[in-house]
């Protein structure tokens, strides 16, 4: 576990996160935009690689040239539906901007509350593209991506129930259709839909399949999918180390 000394920040700085929190609740409530928002702030911190300490949540994703990776496909509305919120706190770093909505899509859509640090500055290079996972790969993968950002296997299972919001667009992904019932409802079913296996009008990625298949990822599935608190105290716990690569970190 990396040891995290965060940055003192002015008290006008920690009024506007609050208050811009509780913008965001209003708009993404009323724009039902929680899943996409989860996934703007999942992908600018997913780039982060703990050896070169490149990419990372600090902004870049709003840049075009981070916009037209591959896996980013549709990310730009949730650029465009956020910036009326940003353009009303300047004071705000993208960074901190994003990974805030991230933890406000999770918070007002049934989901845990996650801790939120604020203090990460805007970097202006983008990382290099092809960092994010890609949906017809295995566990080894998984595995490759997620320990390059310095992420556990318990952390992979954990966030990978982020996918209980939300859904996938053939014009953007070339897959279809949502994982759950309820895709604007943050609980444990996307564990218990794995599990229950395919069903008409639900889908499940090569990648969530393979989490039935390894013999640490199963076990944690099936504790995810019986017990909603477990995976609510880890799933927090994984969002929080996700929402801080590479951020206030101690040396
Ligand atoms: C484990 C590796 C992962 C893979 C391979 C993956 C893949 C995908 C794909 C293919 C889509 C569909 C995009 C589209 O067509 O609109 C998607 C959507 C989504 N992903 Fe993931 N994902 C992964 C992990 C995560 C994580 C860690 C989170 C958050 C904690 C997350 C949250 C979401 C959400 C909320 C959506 C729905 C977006 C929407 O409805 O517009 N994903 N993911």
């Amino acid at each position: 576990m990396v040891k995290k000394s965060y940055p003192e920040v002015k008290e006008e700085y920690k009024k506007a996160v609050q208050r811009c929190k509780r913008k965001l609740r209003g708009l993404i409530a009323e724009k039902h935009c929680a899943p996409i928002v989860l996934r703007l702030a999942w992908h600018s911190a997913g780039t982060f690689d703990k050896k070169t300490k490149t990419g990372g949540p600090f902004g870049t994703i709003r840049l075009p040239q981070e916009l037209a990776d591959d896996a980013n496909k549709g990310l730009d509305i949730a650029v465009r539906l956020l910036e009326p919120i940003k353009d009303l706190f300047p004071i705000l770093s993208y960074a901190d901007f994003y990974q805030l909505a991230g933890v406000v899509a999770v918070e007002i859509t049934g989901g845990p509350e996650i801790p939120f640090h604020p203090g990460r500055l805007d970097k202006v290079e983008p990382p290099p593209e092809g960092r994010l996972p890609q949906a017809t790969k295995g566990v080894d993968h998984l595995r490759e991506v997620f320990g390059r950002m310095g992420l556990n296997d318990k952390d992979i299972v954990a966030l990978s129930g982020g996918h209980t919001l939300g859904r996938c667009h053939k014009e953007r992904s070339g897959f279809e259709g949502p994982w759950t019932q309820d895709p604007l409802i943050f609980d444990n079913s996307y564990f218990k839909e794995l599990l229950s296996g395919e069903k008409q009008g639900l889908l499940q990625l090569p990648t969530d399949k393979a989490l039935l298949e390894d013999p640490i990822f199963r076990p944690l599935v099936e504790r995810y999918a019986a017990d909603e608190d477990a995976f609510f105290e880890e799933y927090t716990k994984a969002h929080l180390k996700l929402s801080e690569l590479g951020f206030a970190d101690k040396e």
